[in-house]
């Protein structure tokens, strides 16, 4: 019988972790089962930091971006040794199952746990997308909407000069962000790790559009796609188009969660203490073909979110 729980938010942050505390700490209230939460990731586990959360603890949380709890990166914590311990203070301290935030990394800290007897579950929260065992990550949404206010911006100013902007935008080695993006603020091209990288096919298209009168052009580069300084470097040497580059960085990581990534939250920390709740352990919740799920680990290689060509290719064809 699960009585007391804790959570944590772990790698990169991402707008929507709040909202998902704020969800499982208060579902799980609901449920009668107490939380504690632990900040700063897996760094804060083994350094035992652990306090009850309780609503008013969550409370006015849900509108802001990043986590209240905190998160980090955590060498240490590939160390069996240390893994080990900390599933033993855990238990020590009657928690009965962790709750992990956290992207692909995460997850796999939340697997090495459970492979020592502590109960887990993953709310898949990270703005790449990339994740195992769903078709969807909380902070997706609200970055695809931070690139797209971000690059009508840019817009206005490469209109103004007749330029061709390159845009870098994050992912680690997918380019969801970038496709979506792309498609959402009409980019003329996106250059993404699925797809091959032509630059001497991107140019030819730049010349041929221009050539037809286009004044102005922008170009989405995932950062796993290909070095966007290079891009810039190649346009500027084999056409006569002025061109210049601004990488978002870490702009995408924060802000308000979209309305979105809010309700996606909120739902996966509900089914995260009904899975917990109903005795399933050692599984990612998971939205699989529009529902939400818990996925066991072990199933997960079958479920990600899947590269859509057709948007790839339809950018491209909009954007001549
Ligand atoms: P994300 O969860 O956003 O993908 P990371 O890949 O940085 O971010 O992972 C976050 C943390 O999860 C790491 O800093 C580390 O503490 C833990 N982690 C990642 N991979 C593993 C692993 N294979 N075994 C144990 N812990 C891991
Ligand atoms: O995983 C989320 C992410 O923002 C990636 O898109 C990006 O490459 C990486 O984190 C940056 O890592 P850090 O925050 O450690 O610089």
């Amino acid at each position: 019988m699960i009585q007391k729980i804790a959570v944590l938010t772990s790698g990169g942050d991402a707008p929507g972790m709040n909202a998902a505390i704020r969800g499982v700490t208060r579902y799980a209230d609901c449920k009668g089962i107490a939380v504690e939460g632990i900040a700063h990731g897996y760094a804060g586990l083994i350094a035992e930091e652990m306090r009850p959360l309780d609503r008013r603890a969550v409370g006015e949380t849900i509108q802001r971006g990043g986590t209240f709890l905190r998160t980090a990166r955590c060498k240490e914590f590939f160390d069996r040794n240390v893994q080990e311990r900390a599933a033993k203070f855990l238990r020590r301290r009657q928690i009965d199952a962790l709750v992990v935030i956290g992207g692909d990394g995460s997850m796999k800290g939340a697997q090495a746990l459970s492979s020592f007897g502590m109960p887990t579950v993953v709310i898949p929260g990270t703005i790449d997308g990339d994740m195992i065992g769903t078709e969807y990550t909380v902070g997706l949404d609200t970055a695809v909407n931070t690139v797209l206010v971000s690059v009508n911006k840019i817009r206005d100013t490469a209109v103004s000069h007749d330029r061709v902007a390159v845009v870098e935008v994050m992912g680690r080695h997918a380019g969801f962000i970038a496709l979506y993006s792309g498609l959402a603020v009409g980019a003329e091209a996106v250059l993404t790790p699925e797809k091959p990288v032509d630059l001497a096919a991107l140019c030819g298209d730049l010349l041929a559009s221009h050539g037809m009168k286009k004044r102005s052009s922008i170009i989405i580069v995932a950062e796993g796609a290909a070095n966007s300084g290079t891009v810039v470097d190649y346009i500027r040497e084999h056409t006569y188009l002025e061109a210049n580059l601004t990488v978002l960085g870490y702009i995408q990581r924060g802000g308000s969660p979209t309305a979105y990534d809010s309700i996606m939250a909120g739902l996966f920390a509900q089914k995260a203490v009904d899975t917990l709740l109903a005795g399933q352990y050692n599984c990612v919740i998971g939205s699989v073909g529009q529902k939400i799920a818990a996925v066991p680990y072990e199933e997960a290689h079958t479920v990600r979110l899947k590269f859509d060509t057709n948007i790839y290719k339809l950018i491209h064809q909009l954007g001549k």
